[in-house]
């Protein structure tokens, strides 16, 4: 299974509710990869490490207000400023695992009631995912679980809206999985099925943009 140098990776995202699993999962998964010999990266949305994803901390952490409409802006600058590596790693057969990208944007801004064109608008052009796994879990399941950080979006209300609003958007890239199921049992899952896509990668798939 290892990847040949004319293959290239995959980029494969996951999505879901704060507290679905999706950092755990990911983790797994890199490792997983790692030993069967892939070239894996794991990269997570906000990248908080840029100076817009320093502003994007601030926010979530409620040490600075912004308009809904500016930090929907400042997310999607996020994913801009890190598109371009994003394609040399994948073209180069690096297989990239990301905790959340452009499904959280919408989801989570059109929650808070911002129009779906206007919030899909500044994303696209992005490179689309060949996958998208959603760890499904109810926001009440969720929030049972605990360790809610106290970030700005961690409140059952708005986890329901956000619920709702992620559904509405599931296109044919995404494979929902039961999150509510034991750790083990959704790690087995979503082995099998990022496996199926990197070899589908692998063997020639063409990279797409957002959204198709
Ligand atoms: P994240 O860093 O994944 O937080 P956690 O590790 O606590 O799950 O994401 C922070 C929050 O930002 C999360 O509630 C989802 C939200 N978000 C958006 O509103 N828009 C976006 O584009 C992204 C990527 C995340």
């Amino acid at each position: 299974l290892s990847a040949n140098n004319e293959s290239r990776g995959a980029l494969v995202v996951f999505e879901g509710l704060d507290r679905s699993g999706k950092t755990s999962q990911c983790g797994r998964l890199v490792s997983y990869l790692e030993g069967l010999g892939h070239s894996v990266e794991l990269w997570r949305f906000p990248d908080r490490t840029t100076s817009v994803g320093q502003l994007i901390s601030a926010y979530l952490t409620n040490k600075s207000q912004l308009d809904d409409h500016t930090i929907h802006l400042l997310f999607s600058a996020n994913r801009w400023e890190k598109r371009s590596m994003m394609e040399t790693k994948l073209k180069a057969g690096t297989t990239l695992i990301v905790d959340r990208y452009s499904y959280s944007g919408v989801a989570f801004s059109t929650a808070k009631g911002l129009d779906f064109e206007w919030c899909k608008a500044p994303e696209i052009g992005l490179i689309a995912p060949d996958l998208v796994v959603y760890l499904d879990i109810t926001p009440e399941k969720a929030a049972e679980r605990g360790g809610y950080g106290g970030e700005r979006y961690e409140q059952l209300e708005f986890q329901r809206k956000v619920s709702q609003h992620y559904k509405l958007r599931k296109d044919s890239s995404w494979k929902i999985v039961d999150a509510c199921q034991p750790l083990d049992d959704v790690e087995k899952q979503v082995k099998e099925i990022v496996l199926q896509h990197i070899i589908a990668c692998q063997k020639g798939k063409i990279l797409s943009s957002l959204w198709s």
